[in-house]
C-alpha cells in the first residue's frame, strides 16, 4: 500500500484517485481552491481518503499524480516536490491554457516544460492518452476479472474496451475442419 499524492482532483484526479483506493492505496486529494472544497469527495471516498493543499500532498506521497491545466504549471509546489516521483497526466489545450509557440513549433513538450520547472524531481509522463471516463470505466468489474486471472498464474493484460478485442480468438478446431 502506497500514499498517492494528488495535485488536482478534477475529472482525471478524482478518476484515478477512484483506481487506486480500489488498489488498496492511501489517496491524498488536494486542489487549487483548498481542503474545504474537497471536503464532499474526500467523504465520498472513505476513511483512505483526506484532502490537503498541494504542498502537504506532495510532501507526504510515495508517489504524486499531477493532473491540472497545463497553464496551471507555474503554480506547481517546487519546493515541495523536490525528490518526487510525479506521473503526469497533464495535457496542453491552447483553448483553455493559451498559446504556447515553443509546444506549437515543436520545440518542446509539456512534460519537457514540467521537468525544468522541477529540476529536482522525477516526471514521469502516463495516463495522459486516457480520458477520465475510460479511467473509470469498468474498474471494478476489471479488477476483480484481473485479479482472478492473476491468482490462477497467468498475466492479465487490459488491452482496452471490449471493441478493441476483435482480433482472431483460439479456436481448437484444426485448419479446414468444420466445427
Ligand atoms: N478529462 C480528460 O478526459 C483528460 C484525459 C487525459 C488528460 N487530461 C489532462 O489532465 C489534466 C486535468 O484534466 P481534468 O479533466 O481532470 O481537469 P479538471 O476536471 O478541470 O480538473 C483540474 C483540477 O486541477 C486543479 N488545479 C488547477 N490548478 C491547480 C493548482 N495550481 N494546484 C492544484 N490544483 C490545481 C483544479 O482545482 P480547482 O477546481 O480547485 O481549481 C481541479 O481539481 C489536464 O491537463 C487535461 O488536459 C484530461
Amino acid at each position: 500500500m502506497a500514499v498517492i499524492g494528488f495535485i488536482g482532483s478534477g475529472l482525471v484526479g478524482s478518476a484515478v484517485a477512484r483506481r487506486a483506493l480500489a488498489a488498496g492505496h492511501q489517496v491524498v486529494m488536494s486542489n487549487s481552491r483548498g481542503t474545504r472544497s474537497l471536503q464532499r469527495l474526500v467523504r465520498e471516498f472513505g476513511p483512505a481518503a483526506r484532502a490537503a493543499t498541494p504542498g502537504e500532498a506532495a510532501t507526504v506521497a510515495d508517489l504524486v499524480v499531477l493532473a491540472i491545466p497545463y497553464g496551471r504549471f507555474p503554480r506547481l509546489p517546487r519546493d515541495e516536490l523536490i525528490g518526487r516521483i510525479v506521473l503526469d497526466a497533464c495535457n496542453y489545450l491552447p483553448y483553455r491554457d493559451g498559446r504556447d509557440p515553443a509546444i506549437d513549433e515543436g520545440r518542446t513538450s509539456t512534460t519537457e516544460v514540467l521537468a525544468d520547472l522541477l529540476p529536482y524531481t522525477r516526471v514521469v509522463k502516463g495516463l495522459n492518452t486516457i480520458s477520465a471516463g475510460q479511467l473509470l470505466a469498468d474498474a471494478t468489474a476489471k479488477q476483480i476479472v484481473t485479479h482472478f486471472i492473476n491468482d490462477l498464474g497467468f498475466d492479465a493484460v487490459d488491452t482496452g474496451p471490449l471493441s478493441t478485442r476483435r482480433a482472431p480468438h483460439f479456436d481448437p478446431a484444426p485448419p479446414g475442419n468444420p466445427h
